[in-house]
């Protein structure tokens, strides 16, 4: 292995070039490529959206199913050809699927030029540098318990919502769950660098941040709260709306759930990923809580924050789980009413407790089909909800235009629902009041007061 990696600890070559960067993921990647579009901006390089303008491209990548895999596998077979006919064009594979394959990856793929895990992302310039100047391929995989990049401001791209990661990390090793292994120990910032930032954010026009953390509202810093640290975001003048994710049912403590209900700022959103509905299956999953447990939390969530949008993750398939218990998790479903919820194939996960102990025994077909169940529960769920709204005025935030047609806007209300309507004096990062007209499971359709 020594003589197809090299340590990325000698001087980089200093030079400069265009940089392509494609993400993958969750959020947090988001955020994470932001950090690395500073980082290489800091040593001389230039960002391009176009892979065909690029002397370097980079995946920000996911590790989190098999899915997630196989699509960077097809991009870097893709790349093959490519790497052929343009002899200085660099590839690396930067996140949470390079820090769980590690040096595999390169051995399997002699497009690739060099790894970078999520802890590592300082070491670029010099892996860049190396592959570039010295045509050395190299792996920067070691996971940190302090390394928050608290120095270094994003290059942030969207213009509305301005992503802040509060924690990195997760200690929960829920049995199914790779991240644990690839973003590693828990560790949170600095509160008064995260309100600095937040300053920052709305002296430049952000008027919503989005705090993250693969387990953000586990929070804590020195005796402050992520209670503590939401309210003091929200205090920040300018910025209007405050949101989280993702956070875990095990750490709502009362005064989070009130913090929200009393501060307009703070959106009445709450992502709470159920996994699954029986006691037996989530004891095995690790997740801390029971069934009652959950729908007493949901429904204390409903009692302090009247209104509140409630979200979810579920995941289908989990090794042993029966129809009787399947059907547990859709009796939950119908009980606590999610406005929307991702809903998954259970995917064996190399290195993971469930991996290790159990057999991946419920057969592929039949995750489907509940998966399939479940996605057509929800549907009717989230149709309800929105029918509701139709005749009310909602407040929205103008994130950007819709995806079917440009010319009308695709905005969000203060819960979480996407809202698309037309209004051409408006512009990005408006807010606005809309009326709702129509709505579908996915979207409302309103009109501008
Ligand atoms: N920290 C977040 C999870 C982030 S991963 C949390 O605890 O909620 C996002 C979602 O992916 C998880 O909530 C889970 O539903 C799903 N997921 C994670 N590992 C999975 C696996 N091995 N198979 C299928 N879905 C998985
Ligand atoms: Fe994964 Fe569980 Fe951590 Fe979420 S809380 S990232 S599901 S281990
Ligand atoms: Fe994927 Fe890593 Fe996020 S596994 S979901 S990119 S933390």
């Amino acid at each position: 292995m020594t003589d197809l990696i090299s340590s990325p600890r000698q001087p980089a070559t200093v030079s400069t070039g265009r940089v392509n960067i494609q993400t993958f993921g969750c959020q947090m990647n988001e955020y994470d490529s932001e950090l690395v579009g500073s980082i290489l901006g800091q040593n001389g390089y230039s960002l391009t959206p176009e892979e065909t303008d690029a002397d370097v491209i980079l995946f920000n990548t996911c590790a989190i199913r098999e899915t997630a895999h196989l699509r960077i596998y097809s991009r870097l077979g893709a790349l093959v050809a490519e790497k052929q006919s343009r002899d200085d064009l660099i590839v690396g594979v930067l996140g949470c699927m390079a820090q769980n394959l590690k040096e595999d990856l390169l051995l399997k793929f002699p497009s690739v030029d060099f790894i970078c895990g999520p802890d590592a992302y300082r070491q670029l310039p010099e892996l860049i540098g190396r592959a570039r100047g010295m045509r050395q391929r190299g792996a920067a995989v070691e996971l940190s318990e302090y390394e928050t990049y608290e120095d270094i401001a994003p290059t942030r791209v969207d213009g509305v919502n301005a992503w802040i990661a509060v924690m990195r990390g997760c200690d929960n090793f829920c049995t199914f769950c790779v991240v644990p292994y690839t973003r590693g120990r828990e560790r949170s910032r600095d509160p008064k660098g995260i309100v600095e930032e937040t300053r920052r954010l709305a002296a430049q026009g952000y008027r919503q941040v989005t705090l993250l953390g693969q387990n953000v509202n586990s929070y804590q810093y020195d005796g402050t709260s992520f209670a503590d640290l939401m309210l003091a975001v929200a205090e920040v003048d300018g910025i209007e709306r405050v949101r989280f994710t993702s956070p875990h049912p095990k750490d709502f403590p009362r005064p989070l759930l009130e913090a929200i209900a009393g501060s307009e700022r703070l959106c009445s959103h709450i992502h709470l990923p159920l996994q699954a509905g029986a006691t037996r299956v989530l004891k095995k999953m690790n997740r801390d809580y029971t069934r009652d447990e959950f729908l007493r939390l949901a429904e204390l969530i409903r009692e302090t924050i009247p209104g509140v949008s409630l979200t979810s993750d579920i995941i289908c398939g989990f090794p042993t789980e029966t129809d009787a218990e399947f059907t547990e998790t859709e009796d939950v479903m119908r009980a606590v009413e999610f406005d929307s919820a991702f809903i998954f194939k259970y995917s064996e996960r190399q290195g993971t407790i469930a991996e290790k102990l159990w057999e991946d025994d419920v057969p592929d077909a039949v995750k489907s089909e509940r998966v399939t169940h479940l996605v057509a529960v929800q549907k009717d769920i989230s149709l309800k909800h929105h029918q509701a709204t139709v005749g009310k005025t909602v407040r929205v935030l103008i994130e950007g235009e819709s995806r079917k047609n440009s010319a009308e806007w695709r905005a969000r209300t203060y819960g979480n629902a996407i809202v698309v309507f037309a209004d051409p004096s408006r512009r990005v990062g408006d807010f606005c009041d809309v009326q709702i007209k129509e709505a579908t499971p996915h979207t409302l359709r309103g009109i501008p007061c």
